[in-house]
């Protein structure tokens, strides 16, 4: 059967609507989850990813290093073991099983440029796209996912 994603565009007009966003998604999400996270070099990919991860943890401090070299980092947070993926420098599907990937698809993955995934996409995964906006402030972000709690958020 062939689930089609819903989508929903949303204006983001600072980096606080931003985190309030990711803090919605940190209530509905769980154990199974992979979270995408799409848009060129400043987006605010990270930005969101800090944010999900601070409100899964309850920690507001909750120190979130970008993994750009390291290309997973590990969290331990309310809702279980979340890994933080930054796929840029990955050099393709092998390198993902070295990383974890398969182990980590049993918690909740956040996964910054996850076209490097290819083949491994996640069916039913919640695709966030992160497009900049009119002011250095500004986002715009598409939020696709075959799943009902979609609607429950937006
Ligand atoms: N509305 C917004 N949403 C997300 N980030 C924003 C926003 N407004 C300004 N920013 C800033 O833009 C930058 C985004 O950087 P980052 O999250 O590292 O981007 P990416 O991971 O997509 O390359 C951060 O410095 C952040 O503070
Ligand atoms: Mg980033």
């Amino acid at each position: 059967m062939v689930v089609t994603a819903s989508s929903r565009l949303i204006a983001l007009p600072d980096l606080a609507a931003t985190e309030a966003l990711a803090a919605a998604l940190a209530r509905v999400a769980r154990t199974g989850d992979a979270l995408l996270l799409e848009g060129p070099l400043g987006a605010g990919k990270s930005a969101f990813a800090r944010a999900f991860l601070r409100a899964a943890a309850g920690d507001a401090a909750l120190d979130v290093p970008s993994p750009t070299f390291t290309l997973v980092q590990e969290y331990e947070t309310r809702l279980g073991v979340i890994h933080h993926f930054d796929l840029w420098r990955l050099d393709g599907p092998a390198g993902l099983e070295e990383l974890g990937w398969e182990e980590a698809r049993d918690g909740i993955v956040l996964v910054e440029w996850p076209d490097r995934l290819g083949d491994l996409r996640p069916d039913g995964a919640l695709t966030l796209t992160f497009a900049p906006g009119a002011t250095e402030e500004q986002r715009l972000a598409t939020l696709a996912w075959s799943d009902s709690r979609l609607d429950a958020l937006l």
